[in-house]
């Protein structure tokens, strides 16, 4: 296994005379048997930068580097990166076995020792009872595993997954995310995992890079992009459900710097009304998470009054929409509480769960 490093990389795809910068100075360093995930929206990057890690695109300009040696020039079977896609692409007419110890035939691994092999792969993964089985009688989770086998095998430098888990849902999601920590766990591969959703990043990775419009936002543990997202884009991003966002000036309030939108008034720390105060800006962006808005008193909390729009029970908790004037918002609240729509509640938030944005390049200020 090895630790994969770019650095400066740059990814321009050229064609019918338009150009598509599609992965701008990305710096990134997956450590040895780290596993990292690459979040972000759909055409951001995310499969551009695996493909080029992998061997299947050039990077424009920048290094590829794999313990430190530089890849750039490689093809993909010299860098022995293994790559699992949406599409499991088995051979119909092998059963699972003979998928799985493919690559190992191909490279002439005596049969007894493929066997074993396989079988070792095909015990983590829970697949032993269906090695036997050809892919046509296979349910889709077990074509996945079995695919996922058969990219392991080869005891690659580094294990890639692009949207594995796409067209699995439900439970089966839930199974194949718990297989693949496991995975990790046992292999201690490095591995690097792409997805468009925060929620399997954060079930299966020590760290998250955000990638939004071909450039690299952030990276770090889900506490770190949790509590100070480098932008409003992060915020937005990592959080279920996802932040509340009001567009305000800075004003003083009787003696007090405050956070004021059309219709509500919130109050920064003291420490962060000074920060802005020596600020030339008077416009922000404040962002409030939902778990954050609270519908009882805790220490140090400060209240405003606010309506009921809907009500959603999620089980153990329920979210509300909420207005105030022309806002609309969300908060979480215990299943317990009895929510009518239009009737007044009181919501509580502490101002050190007030994130303050550059209205302009919407970097986190505070
Ligand atoms: N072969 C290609 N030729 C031209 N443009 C491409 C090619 N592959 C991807 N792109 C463009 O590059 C950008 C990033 O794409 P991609 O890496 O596939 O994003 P993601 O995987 O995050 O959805 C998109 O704008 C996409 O349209
Ligand atoms: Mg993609």
């Amino acid at each position: 296994m090895a630790e994969v490093r770019l650095s400066e990389v740059n990814k321009v795809y050229e064609g019918r005379g338009q150009q598509v910068h599609a992965v701008r100075d990305l710096d990134l360093v997956v450590e040895d048997g780290e596993f990292v995930s690459i979040v972000g929206p759909s055409g951001c990057g995310k499969s551009t930068t695996l493909r080029m890690i992998v061997g299947l695109e050039k990077a424009t300009s920048g290094q590829i580097l794999f313990n430190g040696d530089m890849v750039n020039d490689l093809d993909p079977q010299e860098r022995n990166v293994a790559m699992a896609f949406e599409n499991y692409a088995l051979y119909p007419n092998f059963s699972a076995e003979e998928n799985i110890g493919f690559p190992l035939e191909a490279r002439g691994v005596p049969k007894q020792e493929r066997r074993r092999r396989v079988h070792e792969l095909a015990g983590l993964l829970q697949i032993e009872n269906i090695l036997h089985q050809h892919p046509n009688t296979l349910s889709g989770g077990q074509k996945q595993r079995v695919s996922l086998a058969r990219a392991l095998i080869r005891e690659p430098a580094a294990f890639i997954l692009d949207e594995v888990l796409g067209h699995v849902d439900g439970h089966l999601r839930f199974q194949m995310l718990f297989d693949l920590k496991r995975l990790h766990q046992s292999l201690d591969s490095t591995m690097i995992f792409v997805t468009h959703d925060q929620m399997e990043a954060i079930a299966l990775s020590d760290r998250i890079a955000v990638l939004h419009q071909g450039r690299l936002v952030q990276s770090g543990t889900r506490d770190e992009l949790y509590d100070t997202p480098a932008t409003r884009f992060v915020a937005d991003f990592i959080g279920e459900p996802p932040t509340n966002f009001f567009d305000v000036r800075f004003v003083e309030e009787d003696g007090e710097g405050m956070l004021r939108a059309d219709d509500i008034a919130l109050r920064p720390t003291a420490e962060t009304a000074a920060r802005l105060r020596s600020r030339d800006d008077r416009r922000y962006v404040v962002g409030i998470r939902p778990q954050n808005l609270l519908c009882t008193p805790r220490a140090g909390t400060i209240s405003f009054d606010a309506t009921i729009d809907i009500h959603e029970y999620l089980g153990e908790r329920s979210i509300l929409t909420l207005r105030r004037g022309g806002l609309s918002f969300q908060a979480l609240a215990s299943a317990e509480g009895s929510w009518a729509a239009d009737e007044p509640i009181t919501l509580y938030y502490r101002p050190e769960d007030i994130m303050v944005f550059d209205a302009e390049s919407e970097a986190l200020i505070a």
